[in-house]
């Protein structure tokens, strides 16, 4: 017979978690899940209408969880349907493709209307957010590198993974770090863990590593303006070799950023009396 200490144990053993995936339509959202919780993938894109709803159940350490997810429509067409489900998410899954750039910057505006539908609700603090950067097996159509990628998602303190949901490949390392991150959070009183959070590099370093990978010419990348002195030039190089010297820096993309800096540097002295 089971004891009433038996069943206050099972009870602080087993969880509820609810999770969201979020990302433009057609970037693989419904697929990832089908490939995690069915083991196959439909090549057939069937979009999602509104939202579908599922239940799994993970084992997670000494814990069993029961997980809810809210696959949401990716089409702007669906925003009415998706704005209902937001609230009291602890994980969100934010997928792109890394052969479509416009689904990569889609990202900020993602997380832009998660915030506002979530209103005094929204605190980032207390949800666990994996990147997924999907399709990467299909490897001559990407546009979305690897480090741009994960600066992205490691620079706000998300999850970073390269998925395909078409051969499987980081299907179930993505779910088992996003599950046992969640299940951290939830143990340490709904606060992402602090390891998580703290990533060895700087806003202002992740930053500029991107303003250097956007830049259009040597002058904007050092920073200065077209014409500017050696001295000029050599200032502002030195700031950004002691900002991403990879002695110094962690952050993913540095060692290829200071790189084009000593580049840049050089060739623009060549041409400067
Ligand atoms: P919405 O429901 O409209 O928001 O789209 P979604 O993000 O759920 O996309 P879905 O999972 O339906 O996949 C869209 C298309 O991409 C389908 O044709 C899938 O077969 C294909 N697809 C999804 N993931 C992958 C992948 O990893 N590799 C390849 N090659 N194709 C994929
Ligand atoms: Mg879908």
């Amino acid at each position: 017979m089971e004891t009433t200490a038996t069943k206050r144990r099972d009870n602080k053993k087993s969880l509820r978690v609810k999770v969201i995936s979020l990302g433009n339509a057609e970037v693989g959202k419904s697929c990832i899940i089908k490939r995690y919780c069915e083991k196959r993938f439909v090549p057939k894109y069937l979009a999602t209408i509104g939202i579908d709803y599922g239940v799994t159940k993970v084992q997670v350490r000494d814990r069993e969880i029961k997980v809810n997810i809210f696959d949401m429509a990716g089409h702007p067409f669906f925003y009415e349907v998706r704005n209902e489900f937001y609230k009291d998410s602890q994980g969100v899954l934010l997928v792109y493709d890394v052969g479509l750039k416009e689904s990569f910057d889609a990202l900020d505006s993602w997380l832009g209307e998660m915030k506002q539908e979530m209103g005094s609700q929204a605190n980032m603090d207390s949800i666990v957010f994996v990147v997924c950067a999907n399709k990467v097996d299909l490897t001559k159509r990407r546009v979305v590198d690897e480090g741009e990628g994960r600066l992205w998602a490691e620079s706000r303190g998300f999850h970073y993974f390269e998925t395909s949901a078409q051969s499987g490949e980081g299907i179930n390392e993505m779910f088992q770090a996003f599950f046992s991150s969640i299940t951290d959070m939830c143990e340490n009183g709904g606060k992402r863990p602090v390891s998580e959070v703290s990533v060895g590099f700087t806003k202002e370093q992740a930053d500029t590593i991107r303003r250097i990978r956007n830049s259009k010419d040597s002058w904007d990348m050092l920073g200065v303006k077209p014409g500017a002195t050696r001295e000029e030039v050599n200032k502002a190089y030195r700031k950004l070799a002691v900002l991403l010297h990879p002695d110094k820096c962690v952050a993913p993309g540095s060692e290829d950023a200071f790189k084009a800096v000593v580049n840049a540097r050089t060739s623009l002295l060549k041409n400067i009396k």
